[in-house]
């Protein structure tokens, strides 16, 4: 299938990006490897998650909150949000279809994109003149491997698993990594009557995906490309452009307001340099 652009990841940094091209008329066509968008904030977060910050700096580009939000956005009305925003901007996702690799074929000066159906395990493949890689910062939940590990009979789980303290009354719980997760877990817990203690050290979270030249891998395929933590090689405020018509939405560790300015950056790219024939 041949494209302008190909958006890989329907999070909010896919979806913002996909209402600024809209409203630069640019087609393009958003993929996502599970079954619904924004798959961390509907299926990887706790119950007691609200948004960090204020809601005017968690708003995605051209629609506000409704006026009788609470400042600090719980995790509900964030989804609801972005379902509005989904059927304002009519986003369509292909949902199911997981981006294994991308490489630019210098001749047609086209990304061409390996994905699979992750349903039928057909191969599925497009063609692009523009390749925005929204895949998130915090793709895959890691849990390092720690020498004598096999030896714990408790249960451990990552962050991205739990849901809330009520499982874990009464037990004694160790919380590993002192973020705004690993902060907020922590207090969920206690206040649920677990016996908590926080190890403190800053966690390493590796991204999604790596680039060597003009090849994207993507994770749980091969592993050479973007910086060794996963991360676009040129830092933040030049993050968003890569080369060839590749870029980065939502890799500038600035949350939803990073996702809103590299969303408006990218559409205004595409839009000032598209060649009419191609888009
Ligand atoms: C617990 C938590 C709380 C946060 N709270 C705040 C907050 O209060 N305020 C704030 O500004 N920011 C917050 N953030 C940071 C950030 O805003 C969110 O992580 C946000 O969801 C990032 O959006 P994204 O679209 O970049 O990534 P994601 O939401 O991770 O979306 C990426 C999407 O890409 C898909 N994908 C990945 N790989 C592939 C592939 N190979 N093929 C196809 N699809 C793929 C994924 O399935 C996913 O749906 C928080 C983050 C976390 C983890
Ligand atoms: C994620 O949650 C949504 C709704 O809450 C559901 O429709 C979807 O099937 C879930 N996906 C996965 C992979 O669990």
């Amino acid at each position: 299938m041949e494209l302008a652009v190909l958006i890989i990841g329907a999070g909010p940094a896919g979806l913002a990006t996909a209402a600024c091209l809209s409203q630069h008329s640019i087609p393009y066509l958003i993929v996502e490897r599970e079954d619904c968008s924004a798959s961390l904030w509907r299926n990887r977060t706790y119950d007691r998650l609200k948004l960090h910050l204020a809601k005017e700096f968690c708003a995605l580009p051209y629609m506000p909150y409704p006026p009788n939000t609470p400042t600090y956005v719980p995790r509900a009305e964030f989804v609801k949000y972005l379902d509005r925003y989904i059927e304002h901007f009519d986003i369509q996702p292909r949902f199911c279809t997981a981006v294994e690799s991308a490489a630019y074929d210098v001749p047609s000066k086209r990304w061409a994109v390996l994905a699979r159906d992750t349903v039928s395990g057909a191969e599925v493949r497009y063609g692009a003149t523009y390749l925005v890689v929204a895949t998130g910062e915090n793709g895959e939940g890691r849990i390092p491997a720690i020498p004598g590990q096999e030896s714990f009979s408790g249960e451990a789980i990552h962050s991205t698993m739990y849901k809330s303290g009520r499982a874990h009354a009464g037990q004694r719980v160790l919380v590993v990594g002192s973020g705004n997760s690993g902060m907020e877990i922590a207090y969920d817990l206690a206040s649920h009557g677990a016996d908590t203690s926080i190890v403190i050290r800053s966690p390493v979270f590796k991204g999604v995906s790596k680039i060597a030249g003009n090849k994207v891998t993507f994770e749980r395929t091969t592993k050479h490309m973007l910086n060794n933590d996963g991360f676009p090689k040129k830092g933040y405020p030049d993050h968003w452009k890569g080369e060839d018509g590749l870029y980065f939405a939502g890799f500038a560790r600035r949350g939803l307001a990073g996702i809103t300015m590299d969303a408006k950056n990218i559409a205004s790219d595409i839009a000032y340099f598209a060649d009419p024939v191609s888009v």
